[in-house]
């Protein structure tokens, strides 16, 4: 069977995963199976500020320096993720970033993006995640850039980026906007905003932590526009936390479910291709180390049906790396790209 790098390789694409560090360390199927089949990695944890700052001015890069190695070693690229975000976050860092603590983020991207600036692996960024609104209550500018934090600010962090490292790719990097709806509208603005500013930014990012239903049904051709949008703004499109996760009412059986998610990757996918996106992460590699699985971010319904959580099932392969439906869907995607 073919790897996906290959076969995202045959289209002068890429095909990824979220790398879990600690696993990577101790399970060496699972560090065979990256090395397998992924072009291009992003750390889970290992990037961000509490991981590399967690003292001011404190900096630590072992973590994130093995993946780094592991990315060398295998050709892969490794995307930088995530200079500023308000979730993994010591408590001494203040958010939004403002004017007058401009200097705290501006230390953290100096020494963050400094350490990786010669990297030949390391050839990306999200500059920030996870900013823009969910909802219109929950912004006070006109791009839907969150309450508090200002456009100006938002502006002057990618104007650092770039000049602390010129050679990067820098990410607007987002969750919830793969609908074309109201938050996707902002993200938008936010990006032209940014590059009616003077702003360097080269990548829109879709996380894409899609739920899927039989209940209802992915908007299409709102996605298909905003594609379209950035492709006429001249920012690429790139997939950076792809997974599927089953939403009620449940289907019978685990063949069903596993079904369920193949289709939504490639309706997604074919998507994605169609409207110019040449990079696909997805958010992990294996249902054995899956972020919806932890006890923190499990969605509630699943909490609540404990006899279903055998169905959070999000990636390509299953917990004992056997290729799943998934991954056939993903292959039919790159193939017809
Ligand atoms: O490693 C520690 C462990 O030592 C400790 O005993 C344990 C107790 O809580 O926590 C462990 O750390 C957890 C870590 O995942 C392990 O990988 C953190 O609590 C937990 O918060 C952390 O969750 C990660 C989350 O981001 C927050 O950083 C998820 O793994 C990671 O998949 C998730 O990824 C995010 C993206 O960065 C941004 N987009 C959404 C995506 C999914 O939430």
């Amino acid at each position: 069977t073919t790897p996906l790098r290959q076969l995202a390789a045959a289209k002068g694409m890429r095909y990824g995963a979220a790398i879990a560090g600690d696993a990577l360390q101790k399970e060496a199927d699972y560090a065979n199976l990256l090395a397998r089949e992924c072009s291009i990695a992003t750390p889970n944890g290992e990037l961000k500020w509490s991981a590399t700052e967690p003292q001011p001015g404190v900096f630590t890069f072992t973590a994130a320096d093995a993946i780094a190695k592991f990315c060398q070693n295998n050709n892969m690229a490794m995307h930088g993720h995530t200079l500023v975000w308000h979730t993994a976050r010591p408590d001494w860092v203040p958010y939004p970033p403002t004017p007058s603590s401009f200097s705290i983020f501006e230390r953290h991207v100096r020494g963050v993006m400094g350490h990786y600036r010669n990297s030949t692996v390391l050839k990306s960024w999200d500059v920030a995640n996870e900013v823009i609104a969910n909802s219109p209550e929950e912004t006070d500018n006109p791009y839907g850039i969150q309450r508090g934090f200002k456009p100006e600010v938002l502006r002057d962090l990618f104007l650092l980026a770039a000049s602390v490292d010129p050679n990067k790719k820098l990410c607007l990097n987002e969750f919830g906007i793969e609908n074309g709806g109201w938050k996707a509208q902002q993200f938008l603005k936010t990006i032209e905003y940014l590059k009616n500013n003077g702003v360097k930014i080269d990548w829109a990012g879709f996380q894409s932590h899609l739920w899927f239903s039989t209940a209802y049904p992915f908007d299409a051709t709102g996605f298909s526009n905003v594609l379209q949008r950035l492709k006429d703004m001249g920012v690429k499109p790139v997939i950076t936390e792809l997974d599927i996760i089953i939403d009620t009412p449940f289907p019978a059986t685990l063949a069903q479910l596993d079904q369920m998610v193949a289709d939504g990757y490639k309706r997604f996918l074919d998507l994605c291709f169609a409207g110019g996106v040449d990079t696909i992460i997805t958010w992990g590699i294996t249902d054995r180390h899956t972020w919806i699985r932890q006890p923190e971010w499990m969605p509630q319904i699943y909490k609540n049906n404990p006899q279903y959580q055998n169905y959070l099932r999000p990636l390509p392969f299953d917990q004992n790396l056997q290729r799943k439906q998934a991954f056939y869907a993903i292959s039919q995607a790159f193939k017809e790209a």
